[in-house]
């Protein structure tokens, strides 16, 4: 699928653009736009030294305002005009607060101070907000320094991540855009103590922050553009980073059986797929002697567009339906993080691609669907379809892989948004070790869960007077009977279900996230592998 339209390349892309040309190829937009990539900030690490010029940034510590080596050197070195700001804007270096200085001598454009609060009990995420912050205050400046020479290299690492995550920007479609209105920071030198340990800190990190560009890229696409055709196509090009990726079409999934995915699918002019992502990255021995390992699996809802399909939704506010493929695009962007940091283990990614339509030959309240698992569903709404792609692609990815857990991620419910808000991510899970575990890497990354039950009195509500069960329940409670639903198609395996219809998606921006697309759950996933499923 080619975006038919005029398209101005800029920058890297009309370089590209001119090769293609150059090497008589046809260039297709698609292919220039999707090359492009993400901006990704550039992070370099350094000796530590007070800079000459430019921009710098200087991370304070609470009740410590000026006692640093380089704070105080800066403060003789502009007449004092640092600690007579500090006293002046009150900045004492409490944690988030921030103060700036625009050309205090010294050669230098502007200092920005964040505040860290106590220094020793500073944590990774607290380290990656201060980078977030600073970031948010550099964007008229092209480059700047950043003084983190007290701070251990992971710390310092982990600033230069909340930096480069803040700078995401999805500006494909501007086209007329003004140089002087778009953002200029474009790398940062971090002065540290032991650069080697510094820069090694940095690599998995920069792996880690290209995988949720890749996840805010397709969740911010345009519904015209990304359909489950070019999802699968994008999928597909991370062959590059050693995934393997399969995708199948509706021919393969009307041979499984996927009733209840093709059921939603058939509304649309776009042709559904399922794709595979797996990620070898164990020690385990490989090849047809070896004894099987079991992979740990991930699976997303991935409905490119949501209309509610026959039970169709009001027009106000449809167009966030764009990112009910959010779930998928963190599966992805996550396999693209396991991928790019080489992580030890045997992962697999499966995301459910339909587009949710309404028309002449689309899926009707009433309809009885047969499942890939064999168990029949009564379709009462068509707009509880996340939990019909689920369960076909749930019980595949349990029948045919054997995973030691499964991890499911959707934008599966307004009723989620109800009970926790734009905060909190609901989750459900039928382990607890996986449950800690879970809650654990939530509270260290900040990509925030909280459990919600799953009992029997929620199960027996979907009770179907003419199938196995129905696809929705009354309201009350309707998040968790959604879970209960796909709890009937995990197959008895380790399981965890995480609705992440209130947090995939900012109305404003936050240290490290731009207001848009959040990609919540690359990091958070990708920190449960590292922490707990890697040799
Ligand atoms: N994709 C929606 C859920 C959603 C709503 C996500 C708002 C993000 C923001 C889902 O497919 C849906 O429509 N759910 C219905 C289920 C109902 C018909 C049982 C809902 O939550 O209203
Ligand atoms: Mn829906
Ligand atoms: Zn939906």
């Amino acid at each position: 699928m080619f975006i038919r339209y005029p398209y101005r390349p800029q920058g890297r892309c009309a370089k590209l653009a001119g090769w293609l040309v150059k090497w008589g190829k046809t260039a297709t937009v698609r292919e220039i736009a999707f090359n492009r990539g993400p901006f990704m900030l550039d992070v370099n690490f350094v000796k530590s030294a007070l800079p000459k010029s430019g921009a710098l940034v200087l991370l304070v510590a609470e009740g410590e305002t000026l006692t640093g080596d380089l704070l105080v050197e800066l403060d003789a070195a502009t007449d004092g005009t640092i600690s007579r700001s500090f006293a002046a804007a009150e900045f004492k270096g409490k944690a988030g607060s921030t103060c700036v200085m625009l050309a205090p001598g010294a050669g230098l454009s502007r200092v920005v101070a964040v505040g860290i609060g106590k220094a020793e009990a500073l944590t990774h995420r607290e380290a990656e907000e201060a980078g977030g912050h600073a970031a948010a205050l550099l964007m008229r400046e092209a480059s700047a320094t950043v003084a983190a020479g007290g701070l251990s290299a992971s710390l310092a690492a982990a600033v230069a991540m909340g930096a480069a995550l803040r700078c995401y920007r999805f500006d494909r479609y501007r086209t007329t855009e003004k140089a002087d209105e778009k953002p200029k920071l474009a790398k940062i030198s971090v002065l540290v103590a032991s650069l080697a340990e510094a820069k090694a800190a940095w690599v998995p990190l920069k792996a880690t922050v290209s995988g949720v560009f890749l996840s805010r890229d397709l969740v911010s696409e345009p519904p015209n553009v990304l359909t489950p055709a070019e999802m699968a196509e994008r999928c597909k090009s991370l062959e590059s980073l050693g995934l393997k990726v399969e995708v199948l079409g509706p021919k393969e999934m009307t041979k499984l059986g996927f009733g209840a995915l093709l059921g939603v699918a058939m509304g649309s002019a776009c042709e559904p797929r399922m794709v595979v992502m797996h990620w070898n990255g164990s020690d385990a021995p490989k090849g047809k002697k070896a004894a099987k390992s079991q992979p740990i699996a991930f699976i997303g809802k991935g409905v490119t567009f949501d209309t509610g399909g026959i039970s169709i939704k009001p027009a106000a506010g449809m167009e966030d339906m764009k990112w009910d493929m959010a779930g998928a695009g963190t599966v992805v962007g996550l396999m693209a993080t396991l991928a790019g940091r080489k992580a030890k283990v045997d992962a697999i990614g499966l995301v459910g691609l339909v587009e949710n339509m309404p028309s002449g030959t689309a899926q009707r309240p009433g309809d009885v669907v047969k499942s890939y698992s064999g168990q029949t569903i009564e379709v009462l709404n068509t707009d509880a379809e996340g939990r019909l792609v689920l369960a076909d692609v749930l019980a595949y990815c349990a029948t045919k892989y054997d995973p030691k857990f499964m991890i499911d991620l959707a934008t599966l419910t307004g009723a989620m948004i109800v009970s926790l808000g734009h905060e909190y991510a609901g989750y459900f899970a039928n382990d607890d070790t996986l449950a800690t575990q879970l809650f654990g890497v939530a509270e260290e990354t900040g990509e925030k869960l909280w459990r919600m039950p799953l009992a029997d009195c929620y199960d027996k509500q979907l009770k179907s007077e003419i199938a196995d069960m129905k696809n929705i329940t009354g309201r009350p409670g309707s998040a968790i009977t959604a879970a209960q639903f796909i709890q009937r198609f995990v197959g008895g395996k380790t399981w965890a279900h995480l609705d992440i219809a209130g947090v995939a998606w900012s109305s404003k921006d936050t240290a490290t996230i731009p207001k848009g697309a959040t990609a919540y759950g690359v990091r958070l996933l990708d920190r449960l592998v590292a922490s707990h499923y890697e040799a």
